[in-house]
């Protein structure tokens, strides 16, 4: 048996599909699963619309492709520390701070292009998002494959990125981003708990990850998150931060074609491939409440790691506390 309601993302992007009405049995299945990973690794990312919206769903899902983690970061709230392991939750309420402006606007829960767990030596492989509670205006979730950015990209800019390593923290502040802010770009209010983040993670190793990969289909992946990086490995000087510089705006610009902006219903889940795919939200308006709960899943690509130390050992797993 195999699923038979499936259809691209959107008919003018090169990712992603859409799987209609799948059952918690049919997650079961064994030709199912083969089927359903098949599609994720092909095409990036996928939209299940139409699945029963229970926390026991989104774990069932997950499990099709591959065994769920701990979040790396202990503070990230969990929904459930014993019985749901990697499952976590992203909310704002209308009293909480972390609002930025851009454009003329002023939005809360904005979070640029980037991938999980960049400021990890290890990524994961991907997480499936539900929403739980979806904001009245905006709070759409975007996705930009870095297959599609590659090609997509100025040669030349690849040339000068080709070989070389970014540089990623566990800096969540919006004040202390430093490459690929949109124009006008201010923080207004800070994230609860960024700054503590902050603070803890600049006694950690430094996590370094490929600008540019070779996927096992021999397809090549532009994978940069201008979020959370803090330069070229190497090449930490005026000459680096202006190249990092334009390949995050690059990616801001490419992006706006080559990506796909979701507006969440109760029924759906989306999962993405975290080595291959970006992600961002669009943020919405402060005095409305969002919520979303996201599963963590073992898996990774093998090529990122943690500076060397002054020891020259690397780090191979840190915990962010
Ligand atoms: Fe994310």
């Amino acid at each position: 048996m195999v699923l038979k309601d499936v259809k691209p993302l959107r008919e003018d992007l090169p990712f992603g599909v859409i799987i209609r009405g799948m059952t918690k049995e049919q997650t079961k299945d064994p030709a199912i699963r083969r089927q359903v990973n098949e599609l994720f690794y092909k095409h990036g990312m996928i939209l299940f619309e139409g699945v029963e919206p229970s926390s026991d769903m989104q774990v069932a899902l997950s499990d099709i492709f591959g065994p769920l983690k701990e979040h790396p970061v202990y503070s990230v709230a969990r929904v459930d520390r014993e019985g749901k392991p990697g499952v976590v939750e992203i909310a704002h309420n209308p009293e909480d701070t972390g609002i930025v402006e851009f454009g003329g606007k002023q939005v809360a829960h904005w979070l640029p292009w980037h991938m999980d767990h960049a400021y990890n030596g290890e990524l994961n492989r991907a997480g499936v998002l539900r929403p739980i509670k979806i904001s009245k205006d905006g709070g759409l979730t975007g996705f930009c494959d870095g297959v599609a950015l590659y090609k997509a990209f100025p040669k030349d800019l690849l040339e000068e990125l080709e070989g070389k390593q970014i540089i990623y923290t566990l800096n969540t502040l919006m004040s202390e981003m430093r490459f690929g802010l949109p124009d006008g770009f201010r923080e207004i209010s800070e994230k609860p708990g960024a700054r503590e983040m902050y603070e803890a993670s600049r006694d950690q190793p430094r996590a370094l990850h490929p600008a540019i990969w070779t996927l096992p289909s021999g397809e090549r992946c532009l994978h940069v998150s201008p979020w959370m990086a803090e330069g070229i490995y190497g090449m930490e000087n005026k000459e680096g931060d202006a190249l990092l510089e334009d390949v995050c705006q690059t990616i801001n610009r490419v992006a706006k074609s080559q990506s796909y902006w979701h507006k969440w219903r109760p029924t759906d889940m989306a999962i993405w491939d975290n080595c291959r795919m970006l992600h961002a939200v669009s943020g919405h308006p402060a005095d409305q409440e969002r919520k979303v709960q996201r599963t963590t899943i073992k898996g990774d690509y093998g090529l990122g790691s943690f500076e060397p130390t002054e020891q020259g050992e690397k780090v191979l797993e840190v915990a962010f506390e």
